[in-house]
C-alpha cells in the first residue's frame, strides 16, 4: 500500500529494501495490505542476526534468565487480567457523512477523504464523540463462533512470560531475582500504521521479564535499600538493589546492546516518562529512542511493572504467584519489633492501594492486604518485574537507516557514480562474506574460489558470486552491507610465487584491500566481524 512520502531519505531506504529483497510489502500481487511487511532474502538474515545476538546476551550469557517460546493464542481471561480488553484501545470518532473512522487525537493531521484539501478536523462531516476502539485482533477457536469461543492474536509477548511464571520458577532452577525471556509475533490492528515498518499491525518483539524482591524484602535482608547515585550503569548485581537500582541497571544494559550493533549513543536519546504518561500499573518507564529520519521514535521501553501483572493473574486465575523466599523469612525473624512493624505497614499499604484501584471494596482490600503483608513476615510475596521490551522491526528499520550511506565515485568514463553502501556493524550484517573468483571464464580461478566458499560456509554467511566485472561484484555487495569480499586471483594460483594460496580481502567501509593466506583467512575473518 502506498505511504505517504515524508521524506527523501526515506523513500531511498523504502526502495532499496525492495529492490535489494530486505523488506517487501506483504500481498504485494494483489495491492498489499496496510501495514504488513514481509522480509526477502537479506532482511530475514538481518532479522535472524538480530534476534540471535539478542537472545545469546539476554539469555545465554546469563546465569539468571531462562528462555520461554508460548503461543500467540492464549486463554482470553490472560488479556482481561491484563487490562488489554478494557483499556487497551485508541479514541476513535466516526464522521457520519463519510462514514470514516478516525483517531481522536490525529484529526488535525488527517486528510478528509472527501475534501483532501481540509483536515478531518475543518471539514463539515457530522462527527460522533470519540469512542474506545481496542486494538487486539479477535479470531474464534473452535467450530462455534460466539462469544464463547472468542480468542485474541497476543498484543504483546509479556502476558504469556506472566501466566507461566510458575512453572518456568519450578522447572528452570532460578530463584528471584532472574528473568524469562521470550521473542514472538504480536498482533496491534493499528488504526493508521505508517512510516514504514516502523508502526505495523503483525510485528515482533523481544521481551524480558526480570523478576526482584519487593524493597520491603530487600530492606528486611540487607538492613537498607541501595539506590542509584547518579546516572550511568550501576555495575554487577547486589542483593541490596531495590526496584531504582534494577530499572536503572536494565536501561544501562539495553543502552549497552544497542552500542554492541554500531548505534552509538548519539543516535539514540533517553525519554523518562512523566508521572502523566506512564501506565497505571509502572512506577517509572524509559523509551530508548533512535533519531529515525522521520523523527526520534522509540525502539524499546524499560518499564518498572511493580507486582501488578503477576497480582493480576493470582486474582483472576485463583492461582497463587507467591514466591517463597527462605533468606526474607530468617532475616525478618531476627529484625527488631518497629523495624517489622514498619515493613510490614508499608507493604500492608502498597498492596491495599493496588487491590483498592483494581476495585476491591475496602474491607475486601484492607483483608487480603493483611494477609499479604502477613505472608511477607513469613517469607512469603508476589514478585516485581522489571521489563525491557524492545521491537524487532523497529530495530531492524533502526539498523538500515542507521547504516545507510551514499558515495560519488567516477566511472571509467570520468562520469560521476552515486552508489549506496549499508554500513552494517559486522555482526548484524546478513552476509559475512564473498567470495568472488576474478575471471569466470577461468575453470582454475573458479574451482579455488568454490573452494575457498566451501571452507567459509560453516562458518559464515558467504554470497558467491562469479557474474559481471570485480567492480560491480564489489558494489553489489556493498548495498547488501556485506563487510568482506573475498578475491582468488592469478596469484592465489601461483603466478606470483611469493602469494600462492593467498587472496585478496577487501573491506567494505574503506576499501582496502589485504593479502591474507587461506590457511589464516577463518582467523582473520573472525577476527574482523566481532
Ligand atoms: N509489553 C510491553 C509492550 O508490549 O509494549
Amino acid at each position: 500500500m502506498a505511504e505517504p512520502k515524508t521524506n527523501v531519505l526515506m523513500e531511498k531506504i523504502v526502495s532499496l529494501c525492495k529492490r535489494r529483497g530486505f523488506i517487501y510489502p506483504s500481498s504485494e500481487i494483489y495491492g498489499g495490505i496496510a501495514g504488513f511487511w514481509d522480509y526477502g532474502p537479506l532482511g530475514a538474515e538481518l532479522k535472524r542476526n538480530v534476534k540471535d545476538l539478542w537472545w545469546r546476551r539476554v539469555v545465554h550469557q546469563r546465569d539468571d534468565v531462562a528462555g520461554l517460546e508460548a503461543t500467540i493464542i492464549m486463554a482470553p481471561q490472560i488479556w482481561k487480567a491484563s487490562g488489554h480488553v478494557d483499556t487497551f484501545s485508541d479514541p476513535m470518532v466516526d464522521c457520519k457523512t463519510c462514514k470514516g473512522r478516525f483517531r481522536a487525537d490525529q484529526l488535525a493531521e488527517t486528510p478528509c477523504p472527501q475534501r483532501p484539501s481540509k483536515m478531518v478536523s475543518e471539514c463539515h462531516g457530522e462527527k460522533t464523540p470519540p469512542r474506545p476502539f481496542n486494538l487486539m485482533f479477535t479470531t474464534h477457536v473452535g467450530p462455534v463462533q460466539d462469544d464463547s469461543s472468542l480468542a485474541y492474536l497476543r498484543p504483546e509477548t509479556a502476558q504469556a512470560i506472566f501466566a507461566q511464571f510458575k512453572n518456568v520458577l519450578e522447572t528452570s532452577r532460578q530463584r528471584v531475582p532472574f528473568g524469562i525471556a521470550q521473542i514472538g509475533k504480536a498482533f496491534r490492528n493499528e488504526v493508521t500504521p505508517r512510516n514504514f515498518t516502523f508502526r505495523s499491525r503483525e510485528f515482533e518483539q523481544m521481551e524480558l521479564e526480570f523478576f526482584i524482591r519487593p524493597d520491603e524484602a530487600v530492606e528486611a535482608i540487607c538492613g537498607h535499600v541501595a539506590t542509584p547515585a547518579g546516572p550511568g550503569h550501576p555495575g554487577e548485581p547486589q542483593p541490596d538493589w531495590g526496584w531504582q537500582m534494577w530499572h536503572q541497571y536494565w536501561v544501562e544494559e539495553r543502552l549497552r546492546f544497542y552500542e554492541s550493533l554500531g548505534l552509538s549513543r548519539d543516535t539514540l536519546e533517553e525519554y523518562w516518562q512523566k508521572p502523566e504518561e506512564l501506565a497505571h500499573y509502572a512506577r517509572a518507564c524509559v523509551d530508548i529512542l533512535f533519531k529515525f529520519p522521520f523523527g526520534t521514535q522509540e525502539l524499546e521501553g524499560i518499564a518498572a511493572r511493580s507486582d501488578f501483572d503477576l497480582s493480576q493473574h493470582q486474582r483472576f486465575s485463583g492461582k497463587p504467584m507467591t514466591v517463597f523466599d527462605e533468606e526474607l523469612k530468617n532475616a525478618w525473624a531476627k529484625l527488631p519489633q518497629e523495624k517489622q512493624d514498619a515493613l510490614w505497614r508499608r507493604y500492608f499499604e502498597a498492596r491495599r492501594a493496588y487491590l483498592a484501584r483494581m476495585g476491591e471494596t475496602a474491607e475486601q482490600a484492607e483483608a487480603l492486604a493483611r494477609a499479604d503483608a502477613d505472608g511477607l513476615a513469613r517469607g512469603w510475596y508476589v514478585p516485581h518485574v522489571i521489563e525491557p521490551s524492545a521491537g524487532v522491526d523497529r530495530l531492524i528499520l533502526a539498523l538500515l537507516c542507521h547504516a545507510y550511506s551514499e558515495v560519488t565515485d567516477t566511472d571509467a568514463k570520468g562520469k560521476p557514480e552515486t552508489r549506496v553502501i549499508l554500513r552494517f556493524h559486522p555482526s548484524v550484517a546478513p552476509i559475512k562474506v564473498g567470495v568472488f573468483p576474478l575471471l569466470k571464464n577461468r575453470p582454475e580461478l573458479v574451482a579455488r574460489a568454490r573452494e575457498v566458499r566451501d571452507l567459509l560456509r560453516p562458518r559464515f554467511t558467504v554470497f558467491y558470486d562469479e557474474t559481471g566485472s570485480i567492480g560491480r561484484r564489489y558494489a553489489r555487495q556493498d548495498e547488501a552491507g556485506t563487510p568482506f569480499g573475498v578475491t582468488i586471483d592469478f596469484d592465489t594460483l601461483g603466478e606470483t610465487p611469493a602469494l600462492k594460496d593467498t587472496v585478496t580481502v577487501r573491506e567494505r567501509d574503506t576499501g582496502r584491500q589485504e593479502r591474507v593466506a587461506i590457511a589464516e583467512l577463518i582467523g582473520w575473518l573472525e577476527a574482523h566481524l566481532r
